[in-house]
């Protein structure tokens, strides 16, 4: 039975606290920051419908098959799906599964951080007025100034990671579940408060075109990857925390039930991190195609020129932070757990360690947005143009880690884990549990194989050697 082991790190308080630390880690910059840029890097509505697609028929069941190994296995990514594997009679080596999850973590905070030390960066601004009353051309200014100093982005990133590290040093009950009861709702009426302010301000029409209407002559089969990397990141998938913090849950928890919840409160502070954004792009003539600095070039011009727009802009940038906090809280957990189990460490020493060598790597991110020499290339993979640190460490955990990872899960719980474990531990109707089966049994290993095939030119000649 699932309540034989129990995890050394302590559990949950209920189906509250994990639905909280879990939507904690779902939402975050990926929603707020990523999600818009990376839709207007790729033609939006097309590639909604796909990142919509894939959150339904492949994050969720994903997400199902993480939370089950977790809290089957009841300890760090590795150990547990190595536990599982052993419990299956299966060769060990399906471990690689938590491993590779726990070191996408490790490598997407490097950059989470600094990313969130912009929005740290930005309370201070916006409180101190610094955009009232600017144009569209001196807010953007101040952004590229802004990342022009890598000193201030270090020690943004540096006081990110301590406070990080402070956190979840105290432990889970402690640390962890007090810090996402009071943010998480918070942030979700100030979204709110924003898509109404630019709904009402902004060419409102023209963001819901760009957003919903799907033009597929738009969409690259590097959009589609990316738009099937996005719904395993946005979800934190494939990268230990749905692992680690179903470590932490309650037997008596439904896993089906939770998921979906999480995965619509995600999905809902996408669309409406969109909303606020995009009447904004088109009412001040800015392009989709922005980048990183979108929402840090268009939020602050409707602060500039709002009413109370200082009081809504720092607030606004203060739950931005809190929303990478509650994730960058899980994304080291995995490595901080780990460290505990295995090597035997003293917690707070184990994240201190962990949050100091991630402010190193993070240098790679802070010079990249700097623009250093050394930081920035030119190279080009599978059609997709590469040109700095930052955007390898983002493609190879987003668009090849997380989605060869969740490969990896669904395979695992599909074929792997017999049918009674995974049935005992999902307890679920017949019908859920026949659909979760049938999506990670074959659905979601023939649609990523699909992607990857497809990407690397291969796809084409196999299928004609199958006679398709
Ligand atoms: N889901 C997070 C976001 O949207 C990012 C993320 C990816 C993450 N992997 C994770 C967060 C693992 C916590 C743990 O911002």
């Amino acid at each position: 039975m699932s309540g034989a082991r129990e995890s050394v790190h302590g559990m949950w308080s209920g189906r509250f606290a994990f639905i909280l630390a879990a939507t904690g880690a779902a939402v975050g910059l990926g929603n707020i920051w990523k999600f818009p840029y990376i839709m207007g890097e790729n033609g939006g509505g097309a590639f909604v419908l796909v990142y919509l697609l894939c959150i339904v028929l492949i994050g969720i069941p994903v997400m199902m098959s993480e939370v089950l190994i977790g809290r089957r296995g009841r300890q760090s990514p590795g150990l547990s799906v190595k536990t599982l594997a052993q419990e299956a009679s299966a060769s060990p080596r399906w471990q690689v599964a938590g491993w590779s999850g726990l070191l996408a973590s490790y490598l997407i905070l490097s950059f989470y951080a600094v990313v969130a030390g912009w929005a740290l960066a930005y309370v201070m601004k916006t409180a101190r007025g610094d955009f009232q009353g600017q144009s569209a051309d001196v807010i953007g200014a101040q952004f590229g100034a802004h990342l022009a100093d890598p000193w201030a982005l270090m020690a943004w990133s540096a006081v990110i990671l301590l406070v990080t590290v402070l956190v979840v040093g105290k432990g889970v009950h402690k640390g962890l579940e007090k810090a996402v009861n009071f943010l998480m709702p918070s942030l979700f009426v100030l979204l709110g408060i924003m898509a109404i302010y630019s709904a009402t301000n902004g060419a409102f029409g023209e963001a819901l075109a760009f957003m919903f209407t799907p033009d597929f002559s738009k969409l690259t089969i590097n959009g589609v990857l990316l738009a099937l990397g996005h719904a395993f990141f946005t979800l934190s998938l494939a990268s230990g925390a749905m692992i680690i913090y179903g470590a932490y849950l309650p037997s008596n928890v439904s896993i089906a039930k939770t998921s979906v919840l999480i995965a619509l409160v995600d999905t809902a502070v996408a669309m409406l991190a969109g909303l606020a954004i995009y009447p904004l792009v088109f009412q001040y003539g800015l392009t989709p195609a922005e980048g990183p600095g979108l929402i840090f070039v268009t939020l602050p011009i409707a602060f500039g020129s709002m009413p109370f727009g200082t009081f809504f802009g720092t607030l606004f940038f203060v739950m931005l932070v809190f929303a990478a906090f509650t994730s960058a809280i899980a994304m080291i957990e995995s490595t901080v757990a780990w460290l505990v189990e295995r090597k035997g460490l003293n917690r707070m020493v184990a994240t201190a360690a962990t949050g100091g060598s991630l402010w190193l790597l993070g240098l790679l991110t802070v010079f990249s947005f700097s623009g250093a020499s050394w930081a920035t290339f030119e190279l080009n993979i599978f059609g997709k143009p590469i040109t700095s640190f930052f955007e390898v460490v983002d493609y190879l955990t987003s668009s090849v880690m997380l989605p060869l990872g969740g490969l990896v899960v669904a395979i695992f719980t599909g074929w792997v884990m017999t049918k009674k474990v995974t049935e005992e531990e999902l307890q679920t109707s017949g019908l859920v549990y026949g659909i979760w089966r049938f999506a990670i049994r074959w659905f979601t290993p023939i649609a990523v194989s699909i992607v990857f095939l497809h990407l690397i030119g291969v796809l084409e000649p196999v299928l004609r050697l199958v006679g398709l």
